[in-house]
């Protein structure tokens, strides 16, 4: 399958705000569901605007004949944490399983290590096998379990909180 990775840009963000829907409506693996987040199109331009020019944060975008499949992130952190990154990864159902989450965590992970990320964070439900394999492929370690990280329609579910050390 013939997909190109490159950078989210001001001009995506009307699509952004269409995929984050997309995909919160695919999964229950994520902080929101397929409302998306509650952000207008200006906002959304000046937020990718202002993780265009931090070195430490990055959104990339995978997409196949101009459309967006998948998408992945780091946030860069403030003063004292200012050498680590929070990521974030989502792939289109339809498209699992065929190499484009581990090629945009390739490409986060590269980005890293050449803007001064040392240490790369992650939070992931503890019952998502195929993200936490994914993790564990590119080198995260666990931290430990964080109970009742998401409560959905009164269930509990717990997360997973990995580490990514580039040190
Ligand atoms: C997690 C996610 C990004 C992975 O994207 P993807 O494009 O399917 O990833 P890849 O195809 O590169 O890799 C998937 C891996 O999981 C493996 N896998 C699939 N199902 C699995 C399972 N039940 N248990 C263990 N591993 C499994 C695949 O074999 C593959 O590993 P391999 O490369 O060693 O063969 C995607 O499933 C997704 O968007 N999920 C919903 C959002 C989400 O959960 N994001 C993570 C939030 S922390």
């Amino acid at each position: 399958m013939t997909f190109i990775i490159r950078e989210a840009l001001a001009e995506d963000a009307e699509q952004i705000i269409a995929y984050t829907k997309a995909v919160g409506g695919e999964t229950d693996n994520l902080t929101f569901g397929k409302s998306g987040f509650p952000i207008t199109l200006e906002q959304e331009k000046e937020f990718l605007k202002r993780v265009h020019d931090n070195r430490t944060s990055i959104h990339l975008v995978a997409c196949k004949n101009g459309k967006i499949i998948g998408d992945g992130s780091l946030s860069g952190l403030p003063r004292r944490m200012c050498h680590r990154a929070e990521l974030g990864l989502t792939v289109r159902r339809n498209y699992w399983n065929q190499g484009i989450g581990s090629m945009i965590l390739k490409e986060l992970i590269k980005y890293a290590k050449v803007n001064g990320i040392e240490i790369i964070n992650l939070e992931v439900r503890s019952d998502n096998l195929n993200a936490i394999h994914l993790y564990e492929k590119f080198g995260f370690r666990h931290i430990g379990t964080s109970p009742a990280y998401f409560k959905i329609d009164g269930h509990y579910i717990d997360f997973e909180i990995m580490y990514l050390d580039l040190r």
